[in-house]
């Protein structure tokens, strides 16, 4: 138990859009707890960086059953810091959690099943401790599941009060126009849609992006940095500590080729012209569509995140600067995938 005062004036530091077509605000920056709060981290520094953010007008954090490691430690640490610092602020924070990636041996431990869902929402309630979530969300379309089922599940956990919204993440578009349609029917339309988006993979673009503004849902950015690429984290080789440099198999040392690296310079350089960080850039870049509510970022140090947040103080881009950041990204379409 510590003795944090969230800083006042925290609120005039961020600014808040509208989720789609929602009365829900969120913060163009929020927080994602996949990587760096798990028990294999420092807790301290998880600490320090959830306060930061709250300090800095981050309202949302975005957390899944399986983020650790260990898989669900990252929603026990998130419990364990809103238990020892934040009480009396629930209802000034947005929390989200999934369910449908591999959490729990045996068959239902990992898909887009009713009993996947049902039993992962207590789970993720009883690690957090809270008494519901703000959004939940069917982490993946498994490919078998029928998506009425997942879907009626997601309905009936906002039934239940275990849930004030739902979304879906990751779903391919017949998927989820299915979903918006069955949604909006009950009556529980679907708030948010999360998909990775950055300068560095932009599938969603074609159809993802239209079909959740078409439905009125709100759109929110994983991996707006390409987990680090489109920063200067990479940029003299691949530093101890850094995610490429860990264990991890999601960004493997091998994925940072001298391609990407090259890229990264090139668009470093339009950064630095802006004033800006590539990190800023980058996000500001995610930012630029009209259509996005917010990007999720991670980070591994409060350095990082208040760099982040520095996004916000530059959005705007010129014709010719966008142009120019075009040009590199379909130079180097090919190797950036
Ligand atoms: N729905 C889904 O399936 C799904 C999938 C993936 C992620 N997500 C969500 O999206 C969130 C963000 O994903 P992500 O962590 O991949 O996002 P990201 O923002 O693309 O990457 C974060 C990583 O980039 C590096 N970094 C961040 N800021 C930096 C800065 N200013 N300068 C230098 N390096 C910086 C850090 O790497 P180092 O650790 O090397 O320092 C950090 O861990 C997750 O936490 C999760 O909530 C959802």
């Amino acid at each position: 138990m510590d003795n944090y005062q969230p800083a006042t004036g925290r609120y005039d530091q961020m600014k808040y859009k509208y989720c789609g077509k929602s009365g829900l605000q969120l913060p163009l920056i929020s927080l994602g707890l996949w990587h760096n709060f798990g028990s294999v981290d420092d807790f301290v520094v998880a600490a320090d960086m959830i306060k930061y953010a709250f300090d800095h007008g981050i309202t949302h954090f975005d957390l899944a059953n399986n983020y650790g490691p260990v898989p669900g430690s990252a929603e026990a640490n998130f419990g364990r810091i809103l238990k020892e610092n934040f009480h009396g602020y629930r209802d000034e924070m947005i929390i989200s959690s999934k369910a449908g990636h591999d959490m729990w041996a045996g068959p239902y431990g990992g898909n887009s099943s009713r009993k996947n869902l049902m039993a992962s929402i207590d789970q993720s309630l009883r690690r957090t401790g809270l008494e519901y979530f703000d959004i939940f969300y069917s982490h993946r379309y498994d490919g078998v599941t029928p998506v009425e089922e997942t879907i009626q599940t997601l309905i009936d956990i906002v039934r239940q009060g275990k849930a004030l919204y739902i979304g879906i993440s990751k779903y391919p578009p017949r998927q989820a126009r299915f979903a918006y349609e069955m949604m909006a029917k009950a009556g529980v339309p679907c708030l948010i849609s999360q998909y990775r988006y950055s300068m560095f993979d932009r599938a969603v673009e074609a159809e993802n992006l239209p079909l959740a503004a078409e439905y009125g849902s709100g759109f929110i950015a994983f991996s707006p940095l390409a987990q680090g690429l489109l920063t200067d984290r990479y940029l003299n080789g691949v530093p101890e500590g850094s995610r490429a440099a860990r264990s991890s198999t999601f960004l493997q040392r091998s994925q940072v080729t001298p391609e990407k690296v090259e890229v990264a310079r090139q668009l470093n350089e339009i950064a630095r012209r802006r004033g800006q960080t590539l990190a800023e850039m980058a996000l500001a870049w995610v930012l630029r569509d009209e259509r996005m509510t917010s990007v999720i970022v991670g980070a591994s140090s409060v350095n990082q995140l208040a760099d982040n947040l520095q996004a916000l103080n530059h959005l705007e881009f010129t014709a010719e600067e966008l142009n120019e950041i075009e040009q590199i990204l379909s130079s180097y379409k090919s190797y950036i995938k």
